[in-house]
């Protein structure tokens, strides 16, 4: 977590600095701070809180055109001043900001005390600047310096560095934390990531694990671990800037609910065609290679896994390998059978989560062919990855996932359709058939976010409730999964999700009077058995919520919002909507921070 930002130009940087953060708020946003390099001096303004406390502070004294930034997501050191980045050494030469975590940073912190050296915070990234003030005592050199001691730190990290007697540089380096350096003819800038840096430049670098870079507004140069000098490509991204801006909305989130006709049609309309071609741009997947799966893996974290979860049968269905769907962070740590003739499958919306991506390098040391989903265009789990699968959903901005998820779900199911067809096994009506829902879905969409007062309505009535219930059967149960996620995580109401049949095994002490459930029913197999589950909780004193596409004669609930029936498979797409505004507006009605929430970050960059 934590977003950084640097500039290098002829600007002042910091109102740069500062709209960096801004942007980059979404990885972290207890405490944020600024270095710039001024004529005698190292100046560092931090605070706690958000980015715009910044403003409260002594900001425009600073003049420098070299500075470096940070908004902090606390994993050592609660939320204060003194823990919030950038971190000097005790002689305020070096100036740091760091992405990550630092794992050995006690030892290193006794290591210095043993030298003489203090601390003032309680975070692991104060060891950087001081140890890269030990060695440069030693060489005398900024960059050997840096060098020196980054091979003494084990974790993960971003970080940019700051030296009081270079005043031409920065050094950037990254290991398993994102970097990007975006570069136009007079300035160079430094972030966690492409967007943030967006509207100065379309052309980066994207820096691979150990790699440094010496950055001034004339030139880069960039390094190996041992400072053999090496040459970088430069690439080219075009990314739509206003997709980054709220348009009206007064949240992303609500922004990125509605945006979801418009994004699933373009995860279509990049992988299936009008007249149902599938077609992946890179993704030679060799049909041998299928051939030789025997079992596949969908590892992923939060709503990435659920959108996973809700494709699991379409794989097992239509091509007959078992399918095991996983949370990432106990994935890596279990000893999974993996071998030569696994496919695992990476679903990560940022591209940087680090458990996603720390196992996905497992799976691919054990001979397992992965391919990763992701959202992010260069994004780190792309580099990762033996091949990559763009959602094209375009930037996600608020924390809560949505409009990320839906597409994660149809480009799962078009990936398992793809395969099926290269196997030549699947009976093709329902290949057919399927597809033919697929290009349906974004109509289907518009039509269930017509009447967003609905929900309002519903919302306002369970705002004020402690808990709430989330049932569903089958493909259902993903969905309640992923709706009591989205709730807990923006309205704090405690919330949990079950499947149908599993309430009295034990839950259903906890319904009494009053308690809200909410049930999901769009699997007409299923549905006889989900509504006596239903009953059950009425008899109970529960007062119900349904989301449905069936026809529910003479039903006694207290609320039921009709969706468009589609092909089982594809039901999640359109049952979540409504619960992600249900989520929503009982936020709002909390008056709550919907896009920023507490304790959280959109991109979970540290295990
Ligand atoms: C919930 C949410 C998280 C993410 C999870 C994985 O709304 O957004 O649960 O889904 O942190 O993130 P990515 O998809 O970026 O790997």
């Amino acid at each position: 977590m934590c977003g950084i930002i640097g500039y290098v130009g002829k600007k002042n940087a910091t109102p740069i600095l500062i709209n960096g953060l801004l942007n980059l708020e979404y990885r972290g946003y207890d405490s944020a701070g600024i270095s710039t390099l001024e004529s005698t001096c190292i100046s560092n303004i931090k605070t706690k809180g958000r980015v715009k406390n910044l403003y409260d502070k002594d900001i425009d004294s600073l003049e420098g055109t070299i500075g470096i930034a940070h908004t902090r997501w606390a994993t050592h050191g609660k939320p204060s001043d003194e823990n919030s980045h950038p971190h000097l050494d005790n002689s305020k030469t070096f100036s740091v900001v760091h992405n990550g975590i630092i794992e050995n940073y006690k030892e290193l912190k006794s290591f210095l005390e043993q030298n003489n050296y203090y601390f003032l915070s309680q975070t692991d990234t104060e060891v950087i600047p001081n140890l890269i003030h030990y060695y440069y005592t030693k060489n005398n050199n900024f960059l050997k310096s840096v060098n020196e001691a980054c091979k003494c730190l084990k974790g993960s990290y971003a970080i940019e560095v700051l030296c009081k007697n270079d005043k031409d540089n920065i050094i950037v380096v990254r290991h398993d934390s994102p970097l990007v350096i975006g570069v136009n003819e007079d300035d160079k800038y430094v972030s966690s990531d492409i967007p943030a840096i967006l509207s100065y430049s379309n052309n980066f670098y994207l820096l691979d694990n150990d790699e440094f870079a010496m950055i001034s507004n004339s030139e880069i140069n960039f390094y190996d671990i041992n400072l053999n000098k090496i040459e970088k490509k430069l690439k080219h991204f075009d990314y739509d800037i206003t997709s980054s801006q709220k348009n009206g909305y007064e949240d992303f989130m609500l922004k990125e609910i509605f945006e979801q006709p418009n994004s699933v049609r373009e995860t279509i309309g990049s992988h299936l065609s009008p007249d149902s071609l599938i077609s992946f741009n890179d993704f030679d997947f060799k049909l041998e290679d299928l051939k030789n799966i025997n079992q596949i893996y969908i590892v992923a974290c939060g709503t990435a896994m659920h959108a996973g979860l809700s494709c699991k049968n379409t794989f097992e269905k239509l091509l007959h390998i078992p399918v095991t769907v996983e949370i990432a962070s106990e994935f890596r740590y279990r000893n999974p059978i993996i071998d030569n003739k696994t496919l695992a499958i990476y679903v990560s919306q940022s591209g940087e989560t680090a458990d996603t991506i720390a196992a996905l390098k497992l799976a691919k040391t054990n001979g397992a062919k992965t391919i990763a989903i992701t959202n992010v265009i260069g994004s780190s789990i792309t580099r990762e990855a033996d091949f990559s699968l763009y959602t094209h959903a375009g930037p996600e901005i608020a924390v809560a996932s949505t409009k990320a998820y839906t597409s994660q779900i149809v480009l799962l199911n078009i990936l398992a359709i793809y395969f099926a067809e290269t196997l030549d096994f699947a009976d093709k009506n329902f290949l057919n058939s399927l597809k033919n829902e697929i290009l349906l879905l974004p109509n289907k969409i518009e039509y269930v976010l017509k009447n967003p007062d609905n929900i309002k309505n519903i919302a306002k009535t369970v705002a004020s409730k402690k808990d709430i219930f989330f049932l569903g059967r089958g493909i259902d149960y993903t969905v309640a999964l992923e709706a009591s996620l989205k709730l807990k995580e923006i309205s704090y109401i405690h919330s949990e999700a079950y499947a149908s049949g599993e309430l009295k095994h034990g839950p259903i002490a906890l319904i009494e009077n009053g308690v809200t459930v909410v049930s999901i029913l769009t699997d007409l197999e299923l549905l006889e058995k989900s509504i006596s589950n239903i009953e059950e909780v009425i008899a109970r004193g529960a007062s119900t919520f349904v989301i449905t596409n069936q026809e529910l004669v003479n039903s006694n609930y207290n609320y039921v919002i009709n969706i468009p029936k589609t092909n089982k498979f594809l039901s999640p797409i359109l049952s979540i909507i409504p619960l992600q505004l249900f989520a929503y507006y009982i936020a709002k009605e909390k008056n709550l921070d919907v896009d920023k929430p507490r304790n959280l970050a959109k991109s979970v960059t540290v295990e």
